[in-house]
């Protein structure tokens, strides 16, 4: 599966009075089964995450509080940045896509998950995604 990596615009329900919900379903607007659920938090504003591709895994990632930013590059080589500033934004990213991710303050990643955790699905080496990807 090759996608580029897309933000999905969410539904947003509720007022500006209630506040709001957002919903991430399977099959409904996630590309994909949904395996595995995590989320990062406290990550200071001067560290880069990130650092890695997987071979398999797809994700659909959202900033649920504050704002991240996210720098790939796909398989074809082509670079990109996206910001989740806003709760009903989600990254589609599938397979090979290299990323670096950096947090506002207080930002809290929420990312889905097409598989279960596997060190063996990562590349964490950069020269080896080059590799990789031109395999
Ligand atoms: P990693 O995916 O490298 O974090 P990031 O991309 O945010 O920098 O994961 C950090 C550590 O957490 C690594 O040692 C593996 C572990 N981990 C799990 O044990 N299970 C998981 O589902 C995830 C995502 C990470």
């Amino acid at each position: 599966n090759f996608d580029k990596p897309s933000i999905i615009n969410f539904d947003k329900i509720g007022s500006m009075q209630l506040g709001y919900i957002t919903v991430a379903e399977e099959t409904k607007n996630i590309p994909f089964d949904i395996k595995r659920v995590y989320w990062t938090y406290y990550t200071p504003q001067d560290v880069t995450r990130g650092g890695h591709a997987h071979k398999n895994l797809q994700q659909v990632i959202f900033a649920v509080s504050g704002s991240i930013t996210f720098n790939v590059e796909d398989r074809e080589g082509n670079k990109e940045t996206f910001v989740l500033d806003s709760p009903e934004k989600g990254l589609y990213l599938s397979n090979l896509i290299w990323r670096d991710i950096q947090f506002s303050h207080s930002a809290v990643l929420l990312c889905l998950a097409s598989e279960l955790y596997t060190e063996s699905d990562y590349i964490r080496d950069y020269q080896e995604f080059l590799n990789y990807r031109s395999k």
